[in-house]
């Protein structure tokens, strides 16, 4: 009986250590991707990515998810892109930047439109 108790003991300590552990990752991964919009799109897209004169805001209603899907900031950061929306000339491609960054970079962009109560 006392070892059964003590496996439940193990069982949930792990399944608690384990819940701890995802929420952590999520905030990592904001963290992540705001190190690597530091690092490569900040000059253009200013600090919490409200803009610059260089570049847009990205927390704007322009790039909600249903009008700007993730893959168009894989294409932005791969191909570059063509001013359409604004006056600040176009989006060189970006180099430099993995696949694996980008993403966090899209998680970071969300995280901060959610915030803004964009969507
Ligand atoms: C040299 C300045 C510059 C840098 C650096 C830059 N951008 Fe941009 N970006 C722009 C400009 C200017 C536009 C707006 C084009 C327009 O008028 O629609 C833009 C637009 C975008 C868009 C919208 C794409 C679309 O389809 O309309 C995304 C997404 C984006 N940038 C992501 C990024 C990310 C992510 C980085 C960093 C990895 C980055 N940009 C770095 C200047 C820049």
């Amino acid at each position: 009986m006392r070892y059964l108790f003590a496996a439940a003991a193990v069982l949930l300590i792990t399944a608690s250590g384990l819940g701890a552990e995802t929420e952590s990752q999520t905030v990592d991964t904001i963290s992540q991707g705001e190190a690597v919009f530091g690092a490569h799109c900040v000059k253009c897209h200013g600090e919490n990515a409200t803009g610059t004169d260089k570049g847009s805001p990205l927390v704007h209603r322009f790039y909600h998810p249903n009008h700007h899907a993730d893959i168009t900031f894989r294409w932005a950061v791969d191909k570059g892109v063509r001013a359409h929306h604004w006056a600040f000339g176009d989006m060189p491609k970006i180099e430099g930047v993995s696949k694996d960054e980008v993403e966090l970079v899209i998680t970071y962009i969300r995280d901060l439109q959610k915030k803004a109560g964009i969507f």
